[in-house]
């Protein structure tokens, strides 16, 4: 069967656009029941285990009941997210935007035209099997998408469900049943919304092994045309500043490398910027030692510091390190690509080209081990700090 692209492009378009909506639900504009209906019909589509039907759906439209729960949401995060927009206003820091939009939500979930609650019967035996959730979160994310196509929105909150027992009180659910989330449902104020910004498959999905990633392919059998590569990362109880200023010092890998060694800057350079070089020393096995010239080509603050070797045109390899600040703390991400250009492995494959495949994954492995012990080193030492 061939792929219709328009069919794609519509559903595609719901998948990419759904979006968390606060501020552009359409307070005054009533929500007709039967809409709510078709949706949660949709919705009720999704798989379930054992391909039984255990959801059910609270629709609260009763102008008490809604502020009653808005109240509770408000107690349990809403007001925190209300101080944290007035903290952060004018700011610029990267939160403002996304406090604004939640500390709207929080002031107004009590005049949402409809707050819908999926539940499912039953109750998490917390045995760490896949079961009762899974069974249910894909059929109200399905409810979000089936609203979407139909010029509605909502935001997937789960933050006032640690008010369970008052919002069971509430609704009269029973202790055997699970809220999933509570979606405050209206129309949208206009329909026009955006994919947000992801992480790119490439650079997530792993094939035949975790964080084995390709740039191209993979082919079968694997080559070095393929732009193999691999990841390491940590989450770390530290500000993304105090990260970046580890991360950014060349030396710091090679207190917990057992490859890299060290690495002096050149050309009157002292600190990291882009377009700087430095060069690079290595230690190996059976290698022995080796230098090689490094070209910082990424420096962006707090967030990304690459850098390319051998030649910034032709890299044998790109090396970076990205940051991302999560709840807590920052996550850390040290990425390596080799290729396009010639690198060390291309004389060892010259001699065994029946054995690339395998010469590249012996040396990804060396080389994951070697980020991994690097992420936990940059790991400790920021949360000394
Ligand atoms: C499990 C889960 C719980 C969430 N809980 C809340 C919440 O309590 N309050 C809220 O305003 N948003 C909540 N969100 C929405 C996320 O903040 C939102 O999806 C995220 O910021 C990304 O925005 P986007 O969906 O527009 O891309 C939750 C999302 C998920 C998946």
């Amino acid at each position: 069967m061939e792929i219709d692209p328009s069919a794609t492009a519509t559903v595609d378009e719901v998948l990419t656009t759904t979006r968390a909506v606060r501020r552009r639900l359409d307070l005054e504009r009533d929500v007709d029941e039967e809409i709510i209906l078709d949706c949660i019909d949709v919705a009720e589509q999704a798989p379930t285990g054992g391909n039984q039907g255990s959801r059910r759906w609270l629709i609260v439209r009763d102008a008490e009941l809604k502020q009653r729960l808005a109240d509770l949401y408000r107690d349990v995060i809403g007001h925190r997210m209300i101080e944290a927009r007035d903290r952060l206003a004018g700011t610029g820091d990267p939160r403002e935007r996304a406090m604004l939009s939640s500390a709207h939500l929080a002031e107004h979930l009590g005049e949402v035209p409809v707050i819908v609650i999926p539940v499912i019967l039953g109750r998490h035996d917390g045995s760490g099997r896949p079961g009762l959730f899974d069974s249910v979160i894909q059929s109200g994310w399905s409810f979000c998408l089936a609203l979407r196509a139909r010029g509605l929105g909502t935001a997937w909150t789960t933050a006032g469900l640690a008010k369970a027992p008052e919002i069971k009180d509430l609704l009269g659910i029973p202790d055997d049943v699970t809220e999933i989330a509570m979606f405050p449902v209206a129309w949208t104020v206009g329909t026009d919304f955006q994919p947000a910004r992801r992480h790119p498959a490439r650079e997530i999905a792993y094939f035949n092994g975790y964080a084995r990633t390709y740039e191209r392919g993979p082919s079968d059998p694997v080559c070095m045309a393929d732009g193999p590569g691999t990841v390491a990362e940590t989450d770390i109880r530290a500000d993304p500043a105090v990260v970046w200023a580890r991360v950014t010092d060349i030396n710091l890998p090679a207190e917990f490398s057992e490859e890299f060694v060290g690495a002096e800057w050149q050309d009157g350079h002292d600190s990291p910027a882009l377009g700087a070089r430095f060069v690079g020393r290595n230690t190996h096995p059976g290698r022995g030692d080796w230098e090689v010239p490094c070209f910082v080509n990424v420096f962006e603050e707090q967030s990304a510091f690459g850098w390319c070797t051998s030649d910034i045109d032709n890299p044998g390899a790109r090396w970076r390190f990205e940051l991302e600040p999560i709840v807590g703390g920052t996550r850390l991400r040290f990425r390596c690509i080799l290729g396009p250009g010639p690198s060390g492995l291309d004389h060892i494959i010259a001699s065994r080209p029946d054995l690339e495949t395998r010469i590249i994954d012996r040396r990804m492995a060396e080389h994951r081990a070697n980020m991994q012990r690097v992420v936990a080193g940059v790991k400790a030492a920021a949360e000394q700090a």
